[in-house]
């Protein structure tokens, strides 16, 4: 597998912990773009969003993958709505094998308390707004090459189900 891998999926999904691990288990570079647009941007994503909106998010999203999808095969953690942008989707598809790690509403609500980082969950109906946007994404992110549960349990296991479904792609 030649490839860049990129990881997509809701929020809490473990696309950074399992990537990291997953770059490390196949000797490759690891990087995360929510992190790779906030060195850009010399600010953290809830200040993006606040100060710039989420259009702009999507916007310097969309470059920032741009320019990741360029650099040698390596695993790339995407954030949660990149795979919904039409542009940046087709960008990721043709430059790279997209694996969708799929968890369910409990799992990813549980994993994503654990940092109050996300600004699109900052609100007392949060876990509402991850449920409904589990139901609007979950038809996109399953046009991903590869589908690997997430499931609730150590990331090794999600790691090594990547690696196996890897060694059989085409
Ligand atoms: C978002 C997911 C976040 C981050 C931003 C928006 C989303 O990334 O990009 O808060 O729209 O799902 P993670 O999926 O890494 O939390």
């Amino acid at each position: 597998m030649s490839r860049t891998i990129a990881l997509v999926g809701l929020m809490g999904a473990g696309k950074s912990t399992v990537g990291r691990r997953l770059a490390e288990k196949l000797g490759r570079n690891f990087y995360d773009s929510d992190t790779e647009i906030e060195k850009a941007a010399g600010l953290s994503i809830s200040d993006i969003f606040a100060m710039h909106g989420e259009e702009d998010f999507r916007r310097g999203e969309h470059q920032v993958l741009k320019r990741l999808l360029t650099l040698p095969p390596h695993v790339l953690a995407t954030g949660g709505g990149a795979y919904l942008n039409d542009e940046t989707r087709a960008l990721m598809r043709e430059n790279a094998v997209t694996v969708w790690l799929n968890a369910d509403l409990e799992t990813l609500w549980r994993r994503v308390q654990k940092r109050d980082t996300r600004p699109l969950l900052k609100r007392p109906d949060a876990k509402a707004v991850l449920t409904n946007l589990l139901a609007e994404r979950e038809p996109i992110y399953s046009q991903a090459d590869l589908v690997v549960r997430s499931k609730d349990g150590p990331h090794t296991n999600t790691v090594n189900a990547i690696y196996k479904a890897l060694q059989t792609w085409k």
